[in-house]
């Protein structure tokens, strides 16, 4: 079983290993089954297993039941007598208990490391998603950040978001003649489901230092693979954000790993938990997106794996992708039970020992239908396997113990300070500040002036248009913060050198949308 992840035993009597091959992990995967049938434990033992091979893992933890992978298993828990007879019936020969090298990481910086990224990297569709922004909406979105582009202004958080569509709403006038209609609606519309995003706890995802990929993807010096685990139980109060972060990320990875081909055994694997989240009245666009990312990540050596109740939670383009599956037991109680049973049971190759819709419907908690890709990536037969039980704790770690872990980790140290660069927020008020300024120092010249200097002055500014001193100031006075940034970035624009912000994946591949 040296090119494999041990899975647990199949065949007769549970006697005959069954095992991933790694060479073929990154042809994704599937763990789907009721709910108390087994799909956590099998994760973790995936993340094991994986973990082993020197494979990093990422995977989120929704129920908080996860961590304990960052523990050792014990003789004096209650399940220990239970774990070891399963161990001996599936010839488990050297199982024992141990902890494997965990990195925490938490959207909220709580119960792992901040992770973060930029609005700029999230990109306008992830975004317009992440926000539930109407069509009319996400086009206005799509001006904004061509606007930043262009103007060279770095969109790093949700402040540097707002104060961009401050400046479009006070200029929607202007901007019209080269974007089409703006209207105010839907530029507050947007601001008020930013500030939704934000009280979700949005703010926090998005800034600097932004998450490097190559710290999710670390093997430790022993030769195993880091398994990442993201603090998600908070999150899945915003399902939305939870499912848009992880796409994100799958994106990344996508966006800025090399290809390599079919590698011997992948460069990561990625655990894509209540997956249903993700396609849950989702565009077919984006959907074609997931399946597009999903088909191209395989050559860049990263396995996904989805994990959901029921494979009918995805869409069929994306599960004829998943190459691994494990099955744990679906229940069969409305007729639409048994429609979607007998539909999940047709997609594997029959076993002449057992009928496979009978057996998604019969095996017991732990147990699963499986199949594996075999030689020349072919699904094998499917099997009962009775799925092996977990080194690592069951259920979740002490906090202490989680601390300790996060305290000493690779990357302890790394995100934890909030670094607020000069991005589009600070540029526009310091641009608006420094209009306000020159305003005044020329009105301050022309005071010194004579008279008819200073009327000619205003008229030319005025173009045509009389103004005394004092109802110039009042006309200052009178111009907002936003006008007077508006001005100075209208200014700018017509002598634009195009430059563009380096963006993610939904700036190149989502970009032909
Ligand atoms: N491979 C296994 N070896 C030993 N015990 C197992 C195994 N799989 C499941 N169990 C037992 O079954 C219990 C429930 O499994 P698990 O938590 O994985 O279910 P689940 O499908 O994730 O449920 P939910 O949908 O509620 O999250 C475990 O706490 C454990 O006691
Ligand atoms: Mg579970």
């Amino acid at each position: 079983m040296e090119d494999s992840v041990f899975i647990g035993g199949g065949g007769e009597n549970y006697a005959v290993k069954q095992g991933l091959t790694l060479k073929y992990a990154n042809r994704h995967g599937l763990v789907a089954g009721a709910t108390g049938t087994g799909k956590s434990v099998t994760l973790q033992i995936l993340a094991e297993g994986f973990s082993k091979a020197g494979v990093p893992v990422f995977l989120s933890d929704v129920k908080g039941d996860l961590s304990g992978i960052a523990a050792a298993g014990s003789e004096t828990f209650k399940l220990h007598q239970a774990f070891s007879d399963r161990a001996a019936k599936i010839g488990f020969d050297d199982y024992g208990y141990e902890a494997f090298p965990v990195t925490f990481w938490d959207l909220l910086g709580e119960q792992g490391h901040p992770v973060r990224t930029t609005v700029a990297e999230m990109g306008p569709l992830l975004l317009a998603r992440l926000l539930e922004l109407s069509e009319a909406q996400e086009g206005i979105l799509n001006i904004a950040f061509r606007l930043a582009d262009e103007q060279g202004l770095p969109l790093l958080d949700l402040k540097d978001l707002q104060a961009l569509l401050v400046w479009v709403g006070e200029n929607r006038k202007d901007l019209a003649l080269r974007y089409g209609a703006i209207s105010v609606a839907s530029v507050g519309a947007i601001q008020r489901r930013l500030l939704i995003l934000e009280n979700q706890g949005g703010a926090k995802l998005f800034g600097e230092p932004a998450l490097e990929l190559t710290d999710i993807m670390m093997t430790d010096a022993d030769g195993r693979g880091r398994i990442n685990i993201l603090a998600a139980d908070k999150l899945m109060g915003s399902p939305r954000l939870y499912a848009t972060f992880l796409l994100w990320l799958l994106s990344e990875l996508f966006e800025e790993l090399p290809e390599v081909g079919d590698p011997d055994k992948p460069k990561l694997v990625f655990f894509f938990d209540e997956a249903h989240l993700l396609f849950e009245d989702a565009p077919k666009a984006l959907v074609d997106k997931v399946e597009q990312v999903a088909r191209l990540i395989r050559s860049k050596g990263v396995g996904v794996y989805f994990i959901s109740q029921n494979p009918s939670d995805i869409p069929e383009d994306i599960l004829g992708q998943l190459g691994n599956r494990i099955q744990h037991a679906l229940r069969a109680f409305t007729a639409r039970d048994r429609k979607q049973l007998r539909l999940a049971a047709e997609t594997y190759r029959d076993n002449p020992r057992f009928s496979t819709e009978d057996a998604i419907r019969e095996v017991g908690v732990g147990e699963a239908v499986t199949s594996m890709l075999m030689k020349k990536g072919v699904p094998g037969i499917v099997e009962r396997t009775l799925i092996r039980p977990p080194s690592s704790k069951l259920g979740p770690i002490d906090p202490s113990d989680r601390k300790q872990v996060i305290n000493t980790s690779p990357v302890a140290g790394k995100y934890e300070t909030l670094k607020d660069r000069r991005s589009a927020y600070e540029i526009l008020k310091q641009r608006a500040e420094k209009a306000a300024t020159d305003a005044e120092a020329l009105e301050a010249q022309e005071e010194d002036m004579p008279v008819h200097e200073r009327e000619f002055n205003a008229g030319r500014r005025y173009s045509g248009t009389r103004v005394t001193r004092s109802t110039s100031r009042t006309t200052r006075k009178q111009d907002s913060f936003g006008e007077a940034m508006g001005k100075m970035v209208m200014k700018e624009l017509s002598g634009t050198t195009g430059r563009k912000l380096v963006r993610g994946i939904l700036g190149s591949l989502f970009k032909g949308r």
